[in-house]
């Protein structure tokens, strides 16, 4: 997508006072969480290893990582939904101060999820159930947190929220089957954020639609955000350019690990994590009125989160790596105002 399009389509804000500048309370906490995959052999696959951060009222960050780093395991462990073969290693997720760890699946689902913090999670909109009418998946997703309800005021309470947000009410008629991918998407985040949660957490909600669809979800999020119905949200994507224009901070993934934490223009215009640099230089990223620059592939793979990992996890791909790299595991520090996982970044 192009930058400008989003540009054009953006609501929240101006560039100075950028959604993401946050308020004072954190609303949302992780604490040193590993969650491993458990195999049916028996063997641990670290997935998520050691993330902290914290997100205040108002703030928009943005996880940005290769295929593959740990996003959406990180997104299931952020809302306590630990489906086999996923399970909590360590660390704590809080909601408003309050632990999630402890809790029980269905406790989390019922009183969490939705109400709480909204998840989207990656792909949603290929897995509606095709033998239920919008309206009726909506209806389904209520009557789970709130029991039986009435479903002639539910479905008021629907036409209301469509109408809102622009979208078409003959769409809670139709059966999944019969509208667009991005209409199914569109519907998705619609349900998901009917219980005015504080808190989005949407899973690459772009990925696998069309550049003009794209921009139409965007502007939805967006929307939804300006008018209220939200006020924070994580934003997941592998597109780090797309990032610029949506989040006020951004959080850099690798293998399963956050290697660098700044604000937007701190990790687009001035990466110091070796990583971070190779993943800008590896996107389209023409911002107005300057000059397309040629993407550069980072070479290699990530490597197998399976075997054990010694030292720096980026350390066999990094252009920058030093002798001891491969030796020395790599901790959180402060550069340039921001974090960064690299002993020589600077
Ligand atoms: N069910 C599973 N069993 C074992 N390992 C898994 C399972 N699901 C994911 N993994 C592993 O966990 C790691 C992180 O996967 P995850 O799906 O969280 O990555 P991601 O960053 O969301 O990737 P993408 O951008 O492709 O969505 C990968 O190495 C993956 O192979
Ligand atoms: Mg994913």
């Amino acid at each position: 997508m192009a930058i400008t399009d989003i540009e054009k389509n953006k609501t929240p804000g101006d560039k100075t006072e950028k959604v993401g500048s946050g308020g004072n309370t954190p609303i949302f906490e992780v604490d040193d969480l590993h969650l491993h995959y458990l195999t049916r052999f028996g063997d641990k696959i670290p997935a998520v290893a050691g993330v902290s951060f914290s997100m205040k009222q108002g703030e928009v960050l943005g996880i940005a990582g290769e295929s593959g780093c740990g996003k959406s395991t990180l997104v299931n462990g952020c809302m306590g939904l630990f489906i086999p073969p996923l399970n909590p290693t360590s660390g704590d997720v809080r909601v408003a101060g309050e632990s999630i760890m402890s809790r029980t699946h269905a406790d989390v689902r019922k009183n969490v999820l939705a109400k709480k913090v909204a998840m989207i999670p990656q792909g949603a909109f290929n897995s509606l159930n095709p033998t239920r009418k919008i309206k009726d998946i909506a209806a389904d997703m209520i009557a789970s947190h709130e029991g039986n309800v009435n479903r002639k005021e539910l479905y008021e309470r629907l036409r209301d929220r469509f109408n809102l947000i622009g979208m078409d009410q003959s769409i809670l008629n139709s059966y999944p089957i019969e509208i667009t991918a991005g209409m199914r998407q569109r519907s998705v985040i619609a349900i998901s954020t009917l219980l005015n949660p504080k808190m989005v957490i949407a899973d690459e909600p772009t990925s696998a639609l069309d550049v003009t669809t794209q921009k139409s979800v965007i502007k939805m999020i967006f929307d939804l955000l300006d008018k209220g119905i939200f006020s924070s949200m994580i934003f997941i994507t592998h597109e780090l350019p797309l990032l610029r224009h949506v989040a006020g901070r951004i959080a850099i993934m690798y293998a399963g690990q956050l290697v660098e934490v700044g604000t937007t223009d701190q990790i687009v215009f001035d990466p110091r994590h070796p990583y971070t640099k190779a993943l800008m230089g590896s996107m389209l990223s023409a911002e107005p009125g300057q000059k397309q620059r040629k993407p550069v592939a980072i070479e290699g793979a990530p490597p197998n989160l399976a075997k054990p990992i010694f030292g720096c996890r980026f350390a066999e791909r990094c252009p920058e790596a030093r002798k001891d790299c491969k030796g020395k595991e790599q901790e959180i520090r402060i550069v340039a105002d921001r974090q960064v996982r690299c002993a020589y970044a600077s």
